[in-house]
C-alpha cells in the first residue's frame, strides 16, 4: 500500500514537472524588472504595491514610457501625459489649472507623479476617485478637458503604426492593442518613478549634513507646539512625506469643490483632499488642489494664520480660532528651508525618465 502511494506521488511529480517545463518553453515571458527601491524605503516602510496581474517588465516599462510621452493618445495629436506631467516639474506642470486640448481649463491643479507604488490604498486623484494606477491611466484619454479622445480612436491609431504592435507583442505577448494593455504599460512606467534622493534622505543616510536653519525647520515641522505638520505629511519615519489620507486642511469656509465628499456623497467628507507628498516642492508650484498658492511662503502663512473654519476641518488643525499655529517669522523661514531639503534633483534629472 505504501509502495503504491509512493509510486503515485512519483508519477504525479514527474508529470507535473514535465508540464511545467513544456509551459516554460512554449510561452513567451518578458524580462522581469525589479523596482529601484531607495534604502530608506526598505528600512521604514512596506513593500511597493504591484498588482500580480501586471508585473513590472523591461519591455512593459519601455512601452509605457513611450506612450506617456506620445501625443498620439490625444484627439488632435497635440497632448501627451507629459504635457501636464513634465519630468522637470516632478511630473506636474507649472500652471494653476491644466489646459486640455480644446483650451478648456480644469478646476484642479495637476499632480506630481512619484512613489505611486507606495500609495497603499491605491486611491488616485485629489479626491481619490480612481482605484489603482491601471484604472487611473484610462481616464485622461477620454476626459473632455484633457486629451478628449475616444479609446477606440486611440487604439486604432496605435494599431496602425509600424512600431507599436511589435512593442505590445514584446511587452504583453499580444500584437492586438487594447486600452487595458495601454493602461498596464503606462502604470508600469509610472511605478518606476521613484524619488528617494533628496538632501534630507542623504542626511538620514549620513552622507550629508543639514544647515542649522534646515535642522531647526525640521524641528518646527515635528514640534506639536509649533508647526505640527508631521501627522499628515510624514517624518523621518515615513519617507513618503504623506499619509495618503484625505483631510480638510482649512483652506475654505465654504467649498466650491467638495473633494472627497463629491465621491463618497457623505457631507462629512466635504472639503477633504489627499495630503500631497512634500517631496519635490521646489519643482511643483503652484500648491494645493486648486493651485491657489504660488509660493511656499503663502502655504506656511496659511497654516500659521490663514485657516478657515468649517464643519469638516481636521481636528489636527490647531488654534483655528486664532487662524493657525502662529509661528514666528524666523520659524517660518526655517520651516521653508527644511521643506526645500525634501526636493530630489537626481529624480527630476534621471535619464530614465526623460523623453
Ligand atoms: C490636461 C492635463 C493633463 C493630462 C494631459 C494628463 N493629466 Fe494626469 N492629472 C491632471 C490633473 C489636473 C490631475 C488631478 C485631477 C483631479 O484630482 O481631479 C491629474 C492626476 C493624475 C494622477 C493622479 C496622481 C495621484 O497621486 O493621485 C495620475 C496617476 C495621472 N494624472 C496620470 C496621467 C497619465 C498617465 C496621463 C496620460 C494618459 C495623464 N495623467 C494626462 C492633468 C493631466
Ligand atoms: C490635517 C492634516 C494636515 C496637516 C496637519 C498639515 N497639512 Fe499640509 N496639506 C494637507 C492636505 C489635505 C493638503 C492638500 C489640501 C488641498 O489641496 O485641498 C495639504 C497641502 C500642503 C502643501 C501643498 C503641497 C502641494 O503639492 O500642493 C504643503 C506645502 C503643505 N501642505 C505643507 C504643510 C506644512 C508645512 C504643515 C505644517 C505647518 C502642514 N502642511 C500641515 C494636510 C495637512
Amino acid at each position: 500500500m505504501k509502495k503504491v502511494f509512493y509510486i503515485l506521488v512519483l508519477t504525479l511529480f514527474l508529470s507535473c514537472s514535465k508540464d511545467d517545463s513544456s509551459i516554460a518553453s512554449d510561452e513567451y515571458v518578458p524580462t522581469p524588472l525589479a523596482l529601484d527601491v531607495p534604502p530608506l524605503f526598505d528600512q521604514k516602510i512596506l513593500a511597493p504595491t504591484i498588482p500580480f496581474t501586471n508585473p513590472q517588465t523591461v519591455e512593459g516599462v519601455t512601452l509605457g514610457k513611450k506612450l506617456f510621452f506620445d501625443t498620439i493618445l490625444s484627439a488632435d495629436n497635440t497632448q501627451s501625459c507629459a504635457s501636464c506631467h513634465a519630468p522637470e516639474n516632478a511630473f506636474t506642470d507649472i500652471d494653476r489649472f491644466s489646459v486640455g486640448i480644446d483650451g478648456v481649463l480644469g478646476n484642479r491643479n495637476s499632480m506630481p507623479l512619484f512613489n505611486m507604488a507606495w500609495n497603499y490604498d491605491e486611491k488616485f486623484f485629489w479626491d481619490g476617485r480612481s482605484f489603482g494606477l491601471e484604472q487611473q491611466a484610462l481616464a485622461p484619454v477620454e476626459n473632455p478637458i484633457e486629451m478628449h479622445n475616444t479609446w477606440e480612436q486611440a487604439v486604432t491609431d496605435l494599431q496602425n503604426t509600424s512600431d507599436y504592435p511589435l512593442l505590445f507583442q514584446a511587452a504583453f505577448n499580444s500584437s492586438v492593442i487594447t486600452k487595458e494593455l495601454v493602461a498596464k504599460a503606462i502604470a508600469q512606467f509610472e511605478r518606476t518613478l521613484i524619488s528617494g534622493n533628496s538632501k534630507f534622505d542623504k542626511h538620514l543616510l549620513g552622507t550629508t549634513t543639514l544647515t542649522a536653519q534646515e535642522l531647526n525647520g525640521f524641528n518646527v515641522f515635528m514640534d506639536e507646539t509649533k508647526g505640527d505638520c508631521f501627522h499628515c505629511h510624514g517624518s523621518n519615519n515615513n519617507p513618503l512625506w504623506t499619509d495618503n489620507i484625505f483631510h480638510n486642511n482649512g483652506l475654505d469656509a465654504v467649498f466650491s469643490d467638495l473633494g472627497l465628499g463629491e465621491v463618497t456623497g457623505d457631507p462629512n467628507d466635504n472639503g477633504k483632499f489627499k495630503s500631497p507628498s512634500l517631496r519635490n516642492l521646489a519643482f511643483t508650484a503652484p500648491y494645493m488642489h486648486d493651485g491657489r498658492f504660488n509660493t511656499l511662503d503663502e502655504v506656511i502663512n496659511h497654516y500659521s494664520e490663514g485657516l478657515q473654519n468649517s464643519p469638516t476641518i481636521d481636528p489636527l488643525m490647531k488654534k483655528v480660532a486664532q487662524g493657525g499655529v502662529q509661528i514666528t517669522v524666523q520659524e517660518k523661514a526655517d520651516l521653508k528651508a527644511f521643506l526645500l531639503t525634501l526636493s530630489d534633483y537626481e529624480f527630476i534629472n534621471n535619464p530614465n525618465f526623460q523623453n
